[in-house]
């Protein structure tokens, strides 16, 4: 059996992730712990895996899944269910575990499917160049209000049928909302509750609109589907759509964003960018990824390297980590858009991979060609602001200069 290694090493380096200088620069902590051991224990009990190996297993393991409810009471949640922020988190696909995740995932996967996402294309093409003309008419602008965060937002709302008019609002409601991934305290949830009950009430307007008058969008086919006697009640419908528009924009942003600084600081990438973008989008999804990390709980007993988790062991899985370790990737810290052997877990993997990875990959993959060869002349400008989070890496502002 292999120990899980606790030291005031492993504290300190897990300590300072969360700091300004940590989150800025994760990948030096990262390495460190890989060395130490493939698990370690954090002070608060959490068992944590760096390493490529451990972290796919964790991810595909059946046996680990998301924390039952019951147990949301040990940690300290028993009334979840009355905080908006965490109810529409713990109930909807990347709270639950099967069967309910089986059913529900099965019922949104028929409605949101690879050939909805590639209609969507040219609308795709279309706001990408609408978008860089704003941007182009400015001397400067922050990439991340220009463009980042517009991009995936209005693609999302475009498939879901939210109108133009209403989509900037949304911005600060799913960032509030989604801080409740990175720690759960009564000041996170005195903004994230508001937001999500903001998001689930302008959604529930738009199931009543659409159920009254249907028409070609996600939210129409999600109200109206129903498979072998099964749909999904009006409670599952506004919290499944709900996640679908969170998801949808808060972390393309920043894979927007973060590939953005990584092709401005290797511009001899550039030909290969152009050559084949949908192996430099994998390739940047790996080298910075925009969400670090995912968690479990072991239902059962499970053994991965050598340790035995036990029923209700809390485990995160440092996926940002994982497309750094060099067990997997020759010379891991090195951006090679050619990298012929890039899969990584940028997307997470088992019953939860990302149900909107066709989508991201469809945005970044026409944005940065389309933004290099319109803006040749885009850098980097000060004052970058970096996003105050571990688990979705990121940036607040990105200013660029044309
Ligand atoms: C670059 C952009 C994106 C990244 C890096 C990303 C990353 C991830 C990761 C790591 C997971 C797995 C979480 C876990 O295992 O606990 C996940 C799940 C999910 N993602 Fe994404 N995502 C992205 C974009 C999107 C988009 C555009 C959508 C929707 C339109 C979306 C919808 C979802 C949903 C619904 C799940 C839950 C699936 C399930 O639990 O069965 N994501 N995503």
């Amino acid at each position: 059996m292999a120990d899980i290694v606790e030291s005031r090493e492993v504290s300190a380096l897990i300590a300072e992730l969360s700091t300004v200088v940590g989150r800025e620069e994760p990948y030096g902590h990262y390495a460190r712990l890989r060395e130490i051991g493939a698990v370690v224990r954090a002070d608060d009990g959490t068992l944590i895996v760096t390493r490529w190996t451990e972290c796919a297993a964790v991810a595909r393991d059946h046996r680990l899944g998301k924390m039952p409810v019951e147990l949301l009471a040990h940690a300290g949640l028993a009334d979840w269910a009355e905080h908006p922020a965490l109810y529409g988190y713990f109930t909807s696909l990347l709270g639950i575990n099967p069967p309910d995740h089986t059913r529900l995932r099965r019922l949104v996967s028929s409605s949101f499917t690879a050939r909805r996402v590639q209609a969507l294309r040219p609308a795709t093409e279309r706001m990408i160049d609408d978008l860089i003309d704003v941007m182009a008419g400015r001397s400067s602008s922050d990439f991340v209000e220009a463009f980042a965060f517009p991009l995936p937002c209005n693609v999302i709302s475009e498939l879901l049928g939210i109108p133009a008019a209403d989509r900037a609002q949304f911005q600060h409601l799913v960032s509030d909302w989604s801080a409740v991934l990175d720690d759960i305290t009564p000041e996170v949830l005195s903004k994230a509750n508001p937001a999500a009950k903001a998001v689930r009430e302008y959604l529930a307007a738009l199931a009543t609109e659409r159920r009254r008058q249907p028409r070609e969008d996600l939210m129409s086919a999600l109200v109206g589907h129903e498979e072998a006697g099964d749909r999904l009640t009006e409670d599952e419908l506004l919290t499944m759509a709900g996640l679908l528009f969170a998801a949808g924009f808060e972390t393309t942003t920043n894979l927007l964003s973060n590939g953005l600084v990584a092709l401005l600081e290797h511009p001899e990438q550039r030909p290969a960018l152009f050559a084949d973008p949908a192996a430099a989008v994998q390739e940047l999804l790996r080298y910075d990824s925009p969400v670090q990390n995912i968690d479990r709980t072991a239902l059962e007993a499970t053994t991965i390297a050598g340790v035995t988790f036990q029923p209700g062991d809390r485990i995160v899985a440092y996926t940002g980590s994982a497309n750094r370790d060099p067990r997997r990737f020759s010379e891991p810290d090195r951006l090679d858009l050619k990298r012929a052997d890039n899969a990584s877990l940028a997307f997470g993997g088992g019953m939860h991979y990302c149900l909107g990875a066709p989508m991201a990959r469809l945005e970044a993959e026409i944005a940065f060609p389309r933004l290099f060869e319109r803006l040749p002349g885009l850098r980097l400008a000060p004052g970058a602001a970096r996003r105050d989070s571990l688990t979705i890496r990121g940036y607040d502002a990105l200013p660029v200069q044309n």
